[in-house]
């Protein structure tokens, strides 16, 4: 008997080993979920494009090698890492500099003395950050799951996988293209661009040189450039022709470097038909919250008839639009488009989506990457 229990404890805390990101472990790793992989023809990309947000987010921590694998294996055109910098110059992929919302760095001791209050684009935050750690402490860190209480599934894979570089990535998809056959984009996003700025570690020429190094160039290459900043894609525009695209935040926000130069440019400013028409001068395409696209009423429903002219206008201005967040769980969902009353059970993300592709979208970020291909693909074949 207590062989047996000694052995279940054993069992029980044994450290899992480290996944891999090859095909087999990665279709190993998607079957293990109960995921079934959608079809989706070869060749390169056809719009509407399905952006995996932050990697297959839905069912893996966001922001790893797995997580984008799973993406790419389930069908996404493209994966999207969001990019924070190193104290040592290095870009990483995490949604925020704070380093504790994602990762294990509040359990490690070593790091303990690291924690401090810092002021991130206007607002004070306490914690770790990604600029006062090297690369190779950023290599000891392991990612945890953002939302457990609406993924608890995910956390099962608390402590396993580590923090990519975009380099890291960037080998990822060449190798995932050549064994799925297809091609994969990429599409980075600059998080905090003017507060690294002014700590010497401006993100975008070592954004460029990497791309450019691994042969990303050109109007047409598999990659969209993201910010919700203005002055950053502006001075892109300079650096490069790869297509850039505007993200639009809540509407009476503005742009953190329009806050840090004394500006009033709201996004609401920016979303109407002038706005759109200025971002067309140095953007390929804007990157809306999805609520600007088809607006939910008052009881947070989307009703039949809420399309307005956004996607139309920004059309118009020569503008790509790719709104965001598609997410299957009824917490992110409308209304009356949740099933049951748990917040993490699935509604009917399906019929949101197909509302967006009516309006006119070409792309729309997703956490559940297999649920988007679903749609589009019946899109196509309607
Ligand atoms: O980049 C599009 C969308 O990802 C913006 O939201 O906060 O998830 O980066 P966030
Ligand atoms: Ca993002």
């Amino acid at each position: 008997m207590l062989r047996s229990t000694t052995l279940l404890l054993a069992l029980l805390f044994m450290p899992l080993p480290l996944f891999a990101t090859d095909l087999a472990s990665l279709q190993t790793l998607a079957s293990q979920l109960g995921l079934s992989i959608p079809e989706r023809a070869g060749g390169k990309l056809v719009p509407p494009f399905v952006i995996a947000h932050r990697g297959a987010s839905g069912y893996l921590p966001e922001h790893t090698l797995e997580a984008y694998g799973l993406a790419a294996l389930l069908g996404a055109d493209f994966i999207e890492p969001d990019l924070v910098m190193t104290g040592d110059g290095h870009l990483i992929a995490r949604h925020d500099n704070q380093l504790d919302l994602t990762t294990d760095v509040a359990d490690r001791p070593e790091f303990a003395a690291r924690r401090r209050t810092s002021e991130i684009d206007g607002e004070p935050v306490e914690g770790w950050f990604s600029e006062d750690f090297t690369l190779a402490e950023i290599r000891q860190l392991r990612a945890r799951e953002r939302i457990p209480r609406v993924r608890p599934a995910n956390t099962r894979f608390d402590g396993q996988f580590r923090i990519p570089t975009l380099e890291e990535i960037i080998a990822l998809v060449r190798d995932l293209e050549q064994q799925l056959g297809r091609e994969i984009g990429i599409y980075p996003e600059l998080k905090h661009p003017t507060h690294f700025a002014k700590l010497g570690l401006a993100m975008e020429q070592p954004l460029v040189e990497i791309l450019h190094q691994h042969g990303y160039r050109g109007a047409d290459a598999p990659i969209f450039i993201q910010s919700f900043e203005v002055r950053n894609l502006q001075q892109l525009r300079q650096l490069t022709e790869l297509p850039l695209i505007q993200l639009l935040g809540e509407p009476d926000a503005r742009p953190y470097d329009e806050v840090a130069a004394g500006g009033s440019l709201t996004y609401a400013a920016m979303a109407s038909p002038a706005g759109l028409l200025h971002i067309a001068g140095y953007a390929n395409g804007v990157g809306p919250d999805k609520s600007y696209v088809l607006a939910r009423d008052g009881k947070n429903r989307l009703p039949a008839d809420g399309q307005h002219d956004f996607v139309e206008n920004a059309h118009a201005a020569g503008l790509a639009v790719h709104p965001y967040t598609f997410r299957a769980e009824n917490v992110f969902l409308p209304a009356n488009l949740q099933s049951g009353t748990d917040e993490a059970e699935r509604g009917d993300l399906a019929a949101e989506l197909a509302r967006y592709l009516e309006a006119g979208i070409d792309g729309f970020f997703i956490d559940h990457p297999d649920l988007g291909v679903g749609v589009k693909n019946l899109w196509q074949a309607r």
